[in-house]
């Protein structure tokens, strides 16, 4: 018996498509199945200004496959120089669609990041007045928290009291992983949205850390307990438009990920749609997929859906999706959802 479910062409509203090697080897598990994508600035430099994002765009145009119908939504990495002019301008000529906010040291290649957020005021003053959306990884990085609350305190130290001082400007809390984001987003208005990842839908910390360390399923934000997850699963399927999804997906090569210093990311670009479709079904709310995936996120941004459609199909037999995705700068695991997926797309 197969199954199928026609949607609207997803988009991927928080991915880290990286550069030269790795950029080229991994961006066509993305172009399979998405229109767009928010692509994360945290390049090593980071892409800070007007400049950098076109010169990042160009590389990104260069390496979709032939055929692909994929557009590239661009974004800056908010430092504590950044200059509201060119940010503006960057908007007005449509090279980007958000700005992200990385507290200084919350994650890979966040060095640059902010840390006296005094001095983004008038930045984020700026955007919220031309309506741009500031992307924000919502983590703390004081040392004394530890790194399981890193998320539910960042909503009361940084996130609520920076929304009160720009109450305008949109805000994405991105990749949340706890119920205090859930319940966060839920008591504020349109303008605060939220991505959720695949894999923090699938994973608590249990599988992260019970019966041996998984490296593969290490990222950050860190997945919680199941009560988190069983949250966010909450939030995804309940078809409240203020939760769409954002993989984040993040690859990095087998050998920077099984190390004693292992980098955090999760890469699941490959078979992301297998897996929530997987996720919906089982929690009876496959009618809700579509929107999640494919129409709040556009929503949020002001832009119109895709016009293409994505079937997803179930068959009885278990899809094979490759284990790694072998690319210039290394092999890349690809997400182990731990069960059988069925789903498929074309
Ligand atoms: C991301 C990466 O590798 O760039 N890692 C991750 O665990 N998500 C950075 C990020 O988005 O936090
Ligand atoms: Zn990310």
């Amino acid at each position: 018996m197969t199954q199928t479910l026609t949607i609207t062409r997803p988009d991927d509203w928080h991915l880290h498509l990286r550069d030269g090697a790795m950029l080229e080897g991994i961006l066509p598990e993305t172009t399979r199945d998405f229109g767009r994508a928010i692509v994360m600035p945290n390049l090593v430099p980071p892409v800070v200004t007007a400049k950098d994002a076109e010169a990042y765009r160009a590389r990104i145009m260069a390496a979709i496959p032939e055929g692909a119908d994929f557009t590239p939504l661009m974004t800056l990495y908010l430092t504590e120089t950044t200059d509201a002019d060119d940010v503006a301008a960057a908007y007005a000529s449509g090279l980007i669609s958000a700005v992200k906010l990385y507290p200084a040291g919350a994650t890979t290649n966040s060095d640059s990041g902010v840390t006296n957020f005094d001095n983004v005021q008038g930045v984020l003053e700026r955007m919220s007045e031309i309506d741009l959306p500031l992307c924000v990884h919502s983590e703390v990085t004081d040392p004394s928290v530890d790194i399981f609350d890193r998320e539910a305190v960042f909503i009361d130290r940084v996130l609520d009291p920076v929304r009160r001082r720009v109450p305008e400007l949109r805000v994405v809390m991105e990749h949340i992983t706890t119920a205090d984001g859930v319940a966060y987003v839920m008591s504020q208005d349109e303008r605060l949205g939220a991505t959720i990842t695949t894999h923090h839908l699938i994973i608590n910390r249990n599988d992260l850390l019970v019966g041996g360390i998984k490296p593969h399923y290490y990222c950050l934000p860190i997945a919680k307990r199941e009560e988190h997850r069983l949250a966010l699963v909450e939030a995804a399927t309940s078809g409240d438009a203020r939760f769409f999804l954002g993989t984040d997906s993040a690859p990095h090569s087998d050998p920077n990920k099984e190390s004693a210093c292992g980098c955090a990311g999760v890469f699941s670009a490959t078979n992301t749609m297998s897996c929530l479709a997987h996720v919906f079904e089982r929690a009876g709310a496959l009618d809700k997929l579509e929107g999640f995936a494919s129409l709040h996120g556009p929503a949020f941004y002001g832009l119109a859906p895709n016009v293409g459609k994505t079937t997803l199909t179930k068959q009885a037999k278990a899809v094979t999706f490759p284990d790694k995705i072998h690319t210039g700068a290394g092999d890349v695991t690809v997400f182990n959802p731990g069960f059988p997926l069925n789903w498929t797309t074309s």
